[in-house]
């Protein structure tokens, strides 16, 4: 298993140790073939080389079967241009590798029920699959930037673009997902005001022509939202473009009590990226504070996706859920009663529960 490790910036670092901690005890049980290069990625990069990203970090990307990454970016590089941000760094990555296709998965363990801040009724048994595309839309649009105009105004653009041929390749690998799940798809797009949206759910519904055992609906972005914190149990499969998928995985994963927990795949095209959704916590970083499962349960996502390996995948999610049974929580998830713990801590409990 040849795996590109890159920790980042903030709470990557302490939250990638752990999450390898696990992977290797995860090794031992299973006897994995387990192949590690770490390199530098984002503000580290920068600060290191002066760009976000080398090339020689993105060809190990390439050559790599998959890449686990912790998170980048911080206030120390916000005032950079866009072009050598760390942020950069990440979506060029994803670019380059043609992820196009990240999986959110929102669940919400039970003995987490009442860490969050919405009522037990609404989110008990929720269980979504964001699938986010990451490679086109908002993101990746042109014309994109920021002008100086003759009036001496400043005009700032960012484009909305989808082909066909995008939609379609996102929209299988839903409801290809939705198959092994409840089989229902949600659509979510703004088809009432943006016509790139539109041509989405236009494409979306030919697609679904191939797909008879799958229930599909459409959603506008705004009522998603709404509807998320109103009755997450609705929603098994939300299919959306790039950046509402950005905005509303971070909503679903605070039905799951935390945006410390939710990791991601991104898959699609050569390998594939693992990543916990949330940011890299510059606030907290260094301090033993950060919430490790996010990146753990990444580790778990690439054993099941790159490796094949859903049994290593079950297990450490298993182990999480035992930790979280035996009371241990981290500063985000806390509760009364319960025993508080670091970032170390709760990777150290996670790893001694996938040993066990
Ligand atoms: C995410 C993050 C990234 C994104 C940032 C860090 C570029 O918010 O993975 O959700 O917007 O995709
Ligand atoms: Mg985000």
């Amino acid at each position: 298993m040849k795996i590109l490790v890159l920790p980042g910036d903030g709470i990557g670092p302490e939250i990638m140790k752990e999450a390898v901690k696990v992977l290797d005890k995860v090794a031992k049980k299973y006897s994995l073939d387990l192949e590690m290069e770490y390199g530098l990625v984002g503000g580290a990069s920068i600060d290191a080389h002066g760009v976000p990203l080398r090339d020689e970090v993105l060809n190990l990307a390439k050559e790599s079967e998959a890449v686990l990454l912790g998170a980048v970016g911080g206030p120390k590089w916000e005032g950079l241009d866009y072009s050598v941000r760390p942020e950069r760094a990440l979506l060029t990555l994803r670019k380059e590798l043609g992820l196009f296709a990240n999986l959110r998965p929102a669940k919400v363990y039970g003995p987490l029920v009442d860490a969050s801040t919405l009522k037990r009724d609404v989110i008990e048994g929720t269980d979504i699959m964001v699938i986010r595309e990451l490679t086109g839309g908002l993101y990746f649009g042109t014309p994109k930037g920021v002008e100086r105009l003759e009036s001496g105004e400043e005009r700032g653009v960012n484009t909305l673009v989808y082909t066909t041929g995008e939609i379609e390749r996102i929209a299988r690998v839903a409801f290809d997902v939705a198959g092994k799940r409840s089989k229902r798809v949600t659509s979510v797009d703004k088809a009432n005001v943006l016509e790139a949206t539109e041509l989405w759910r236009r494409v979306v519904t030919e697609v679904h022509g191939d797909y008879p055992d799958i229930e599909l609906s459409h959603m506008y972005v705004d009522n998603c939202a709404m509807q998320l914190v109103r009755y997450p149990r609705q929603f098994d499969v939300i299919l959306t473009e790039n950046t509402f998928g950005d905005i509303l995985s971070d909503e679903a994963a605070m039905l799951t009590g935390s945006i410390g927990m939710l990791p991601s795949a991104s898959l699609g095209g050569k390998g594939g990226m693992y990543e916990p959704i949330h940011g890299s916590a510059p606030d907290i970083a260094g301090r033993d504070m950060a919430n490790p499962i996010a990146m753990i349960l990444s580790v778990a996502m690439m054993l099941r996706y790159s490796f094949d390996r859903g049994e290593c995948g079950d297990d450490i999610e298993n182990a999480v859920g035992s930790v979280l049974e035996n009371g241990y929580r981290t500063r985000d998830i806390s509760q009364p009663g319960m025993k508080s713990v670091g970032c170390k801590e709760m990777g150290e409990a996670i790893s001694k529960e996938v040993g066990a």
